[in-house]
């Protein structure tokens, strides 16, 4: 496997592997990799001739800086990782001058209202700080094709409203939650839970399934109403948000009409550690 650390070696490759008609796969990532990382380069392979991945703690998506301080980082154990899964021909750890130039800064966005929603309410300019670095990614690394996984739902849906704006021609896949024995959806942040927190952090999940069961069963407040209860009951955990959104537009619902697609949006704070989950609804 490559291991590239500055933006000229990066590109070099690139143009060779352009040059030889190579169909390039792309999966960036702020590493702490895990299962759910493995999952989006086994697609990859699967669909292209070359598998790039970067690894990259993006400072501007970060509205608290203790959240940046505490992201895990172990790029030596990440690199093993992305070496023994088999799936990953090159590697991609810039600086952060290689991707922000001349100043760490996002730019602005406008991703059609998306970026106001549940994550957008909560975290103010995370979302334009993953575009300035997705965007950037992007434009290096050429990809044909570029996989994120749906556990950040809203982020892949504003992902694929800066590929369509923006008019790259790459196409973006959407990656299903991988999921550890018990339900919690893989996460870096799992790292810094204890063992009686990642066993309790279940009721995550379990909630989502209860949701989809009474889906179209009764109605939206009734369902925020049970959500609600079931967290007060929990020891060590605070809801911060759950709402149920239309697929398409990530805007909350009060009512479930026919034709619409819609889906259960979840983040819950486990101790200091914020977890966040969703689930289609069928
Ligand atoms: O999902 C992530 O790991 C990050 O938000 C991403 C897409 C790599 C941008 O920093």
């Amino acid at each position: 496997m490559e291991i590239f650390r500055t933006r000229k070696t990066l590109q070099d490759y690139i143009e060779r592997q352009k040059e030889m008609g190579k169909k390039i796969g792309f999966a960036p990532t702020m590493g702490a990799l895990h299962k759910g990382h493995i999952s989006l380069y086994e697609t990859a392979r699967k669909q292209n001739d070359l598998v790039i991945s970067s690894i990259f703690v993006n400072p501007t998506q970060f509205n608290n800086p203790e959240d940046l301080e505490k992201y895990p980082r172990n790029i030596e154990n990440d690199i093993r990782i992305l070496k023994e899964s088999g799936f990953v021909d090159a590697v991609y750890i810039p600086e952060v001058a290689d991707l922000y130039p001349e100043i760490v800064e996002s730019k602005e966005y406008d991703f059609d209202g998306l970026e106001n929603e549940m994550e957008g309410k909560f975290r103010p300019g995370h979302f334009n700080g993953v575009g300035t670095v997705v965007e950037e990614l992007l434009r290096q690394v050429h990809p044909d094709n570029a996989y994120f996984g749906e556990k950040d739902y809203q982020q892949l849906a504003i992902i694929r409203k800066l590929v369509e704006k923006l008019k790259l021609p790459i196409q973006i896949h959407g990656v299903p939650i991988y999921r550890e024995d018990n339900g919690l959806a893989m996460s870096s942040r799992n790292q810094r839970l204890s063992s009686s927190q990642r066993d309790a952090a279940k009721i995550i999940h379990e909630t989502l399934v209860k949701v989809n069961d009474w889906f179209r069963v009764i109605t939206v407040s009734e369902i925020y109403d049970r959500v609600k209860e079931i967290f007060e009951d929990q020891r060590g955990m605070v809801l911060e948000y759950f709402e149920i959104a239309e697929e398409s537009t990530l805007k909350e619902t009060d009512f479930f009409y026919k034709d619409k697609n819609y889906r259960a949006f979840i983040v819950v704070f486990v101790g200091e550690v914020r977890l966040i989950d969703n689930m289609h609804l069928d």
